[in-house]
């Protein structure tokens, strides 16, 4: 062979079990009909359509004017620490050391260093399936097996202590809650997560509990896992509730002792998140951008109560009311056993963006979609009336 000749690269083996996000796929196929000059209404995508509020773009331009562009400590700024602290306290009456909040570039990076400081080659964590599909790919890169549990509108699409205490087993080191969930955009009651957090400390394991999409709940206000453990992790972010999604902001909240090694972690994997994004966060939290989130919340609840009567109407099988997030998790049975197939004939031919179920796990995801609203009305009015026309024409 000739030193010049191009070998194949040879892929690590844990990357045939990482899949891609075929929303991603769907984005792409949706932007080449646009470049062909279709209007495609976009209800793929998880992020609100508005971006970051003027209070957080205002200090983030600031903050580059006076040279914050530098590395941070490893787990965040002390100020900015100090300020998702207190909002624990605000928000939930939760009195929280700033020494347990880490900042982390999203709360994808906080999930991988979570996972890296837990699992030990083949150690197990337990999730729901269907659910937010990057977790099981977080867990595989750090070698440990992602278990999947079936779960339905029985149990609100989410685990129950008794769903953790019959999967358990002798691998088991973790179990991870997603409260509002993505894709179902259901919600843990309280009562129920105490007792799977009873049942995975009575075990040995640790609960991984994402709240990202804390502040986007139309029930009762949100509680935290954080009121009566302090042995959990709890993720959350500034993308979704603070409308930050490009800025690659999250944060954790671990148990004290797992903190040097978060930080130790950390400091290897990222270095810091972006100082640029930590000083715009601080104006997140002023009431003027509270506001501003608390009225885009607002928005998004009249977008569900628009959309799921009519997505109903239309013949999708939505059983459980979603509380929060900003999806839509719909049964498509009725028209299809490849729900895939199913999105990208809709795409084609409706000019309708949705997301397969294949992207949230096996149980079900051929009958499932997910839609993602937030979106203006008259956007997803469109949408649903060329759904109509597409469901009858077919
Ligand atoms: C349930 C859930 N967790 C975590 C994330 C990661 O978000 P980010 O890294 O922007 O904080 C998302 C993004 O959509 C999500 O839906």
């Amino acid at each position: 062979m000739s030193p010049h000749e191009t070998l194949p690269f040879r892929p690590a083996s844990r990357m045939a079990e990482i899949e891609t996000f075929h929303v991603v796929d769907l984005v792409t196929r949706a932007k080449a009909l646009e470049a062909e000059g279709r209007t495609i209404v976009n209800m793929v995508v998880g992020e609100p359509d508005a971006p970051a509020a003027a209070p957080i773009a205002e200090a983030g331009i600031q903050a580059i004017r006076s040279g914050h562009v530098h590395y941070t400590p490893g787990l965040g700024t002390t100020a900015l620490r100090k300020e998702i602290a207190r909002w624990y306290d605000t928000r939930y009456g939760v009195a929280l050391a700033r020494e347990r909040v880490g900042v982390m570039p999203g709360s994808s990076g906080a999930l991988i260093a979570i996972m890296g400081v837990l699992l030990s080659p083949g150690d197990e964590v337990l999730m729901a399936d269907p659910s937010y599909p990057c977790n099981r790919h977080f867990v595989r890169t750090m070698e440990g097996r992602a278990v999947g549990i079936p779960v339905g509108p029985e149990t609100q699409y989410q685990l129950t202590a008794a769903l953790v205490e019959k999967h358990w087993g002798p691998r088991t080191r973790a179990v991870m809650l997603a409260s509002p969930s993505n894709p179902t955009g259901t919600v843990i009651p309280f009562e129920e997560l105490r007792a799977i957090h009873a049942v995975t400390r009575a075990r040995g394991g640790t609960l991984i509990v994402d709240e990202i999409y804390h502040g986007l709940t139309y029930g009762a206000p949100d509680r935290t896992v954080l009121e009566f453990a302090d042995d959990a992790f709890v993720i959350n972010s500034f993308s979704k509730y603070f409308g930050m999604t490009g800025w690659r902001l999250g944060w954790l909240v671990g148990p004290r002792d797992a903190m040097g090694d978060i930080e130790k972690l950390a400091q290897n994997l990222f270095i810091s998140a972006s100082d640029i994004a930590q000083q715009a966060a601080m104006a997140a939290f002023t009431p003027e951008a509270i506001a501003i989130h608390e009225a885009r919340r607002d928005g998004f609840r009249a977008q569900r109560d628009f959309l799921l009567p009519r997505l109903r109407e239309l013949g999708f099988g939505i059983p459980v009311e979603p509380e929060g997030a900003f999806y839509i998790y719909a049964n498509c049975e009725r028209f299809t056993d490849d729900s895939y197939r199913f999105c990208l004939d809709v795409l084609d031919r409706a000019g309708v963006a949705i997301a397969p179920g294949l992207d949230f796990g096996i149980h079900g995801s051929a009958q499932h979609v997910r839609f993602s609203y937030p979106k203006p009305i008259p956007v997803l009015a469109e949408g649903v009336d060329r759904l109509a026309r597409h469901l009858r024409d077919r």
